[in-house]
């Protein structure tokens, strides 16, 4: 589990949940922040919410499908809303793909009506800052290294935990982790990393939030960037 309070995360994830409206389609985020939401959307369909619900990882799915909320793609749906985690949080934009999920996240974030992002609050910061999660073609490791390099970055392959060699996402890609240090011009940085070719997808979102659910103590606040 990466950042603070599972309960936190619970509260932020709920209530968040308590936004899906009876027939709406819902992008299903990655994460454990976004799994709490996914929980509480199963308990919700038990009680007769009629929804469904677009996966944007293979854990967001085997979640959905374990806790009872049916699925459709965005063949055949567009979302109405949907809700999703993030690994750091400033004026509404983030840096995801901390689950290397980021890829899919932003197709279905992206295509959604309205995004709501889920947080506990050590994920709120002033300045973006963290490494950016970039996903690249097996053969763009090196060449989008280098040009990670020339744009200032310092990009380090991501290694899997409990396997010899790297992460290899849902979409059979490497991740190169590209620390930049503190982030002034994320609209910038966004547009140049998404020209490189062999990126598929990079980790920062610039001005797709709606709403950041924050889970506290004792509750939820609502933050509209
Ligand atoms: C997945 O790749 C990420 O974008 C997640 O949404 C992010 O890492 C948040 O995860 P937690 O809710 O587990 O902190």
């Amino acid at each position: 589990k990466r950042g603070g309070s599972d309960e936190e995360k619970r509260r932020a994830g709920e209530a968040a949940a308590e936004a899906v409206d009876d027939g709406q389609v819902v992008g299903l985020g990655t994460g454990s922040t976004a799994a709490h939401a996914i929980r509480a959307l199963g308990r919700a369909v038990d009680s007769g919410l009629d929804i469904e619900g677009v996966p944007t990882s293979y854990q967001s799915r085997a979640l959905a499908r374990e806790v009872g909320v049916p699925l459709t793609t965005l063949d055949d749906a567009t979302p109405d809303i949907a809700i999703d985690g993030a690994d750091q949080v400033a004026d509404g934009n983030l840096i995801k793909g901390g689950g290397a999920a980021h890829t899919r996240e932003k197709l279905v974030d992206a295509a959604a009506d309205r995004l709501l992002i889920v947080a506990d609050e050590s994920k709120l910061t002033d300045r973006l800052s963290a490494p950016v999660p970039v996903e690249v073609l097996p053969d763009a490791r090196e060449p989008v290294a280098t040009h990670v390099r020339d744009l200032g970055g310092d990009p380090e392959l991501r290694d899997a935990e409990r396997k010899d060699g790297p992460v290899v996402t849902d979409n059979g890609n490497l991740v190169l982790d590209c620390a930049f240090g503190q982030i002034d011009e994320p609209a910038g940085l966004a547009a140049d990393l998404s020209a490189l070719p062999g990126v598929l997808e990079h980790g920062l979102f610039v001005d797709l939030a709606d709403a950041i659910y924050v889970g506290t103590d004792d509750g939820a606040t609502v933050r509209e960037p």
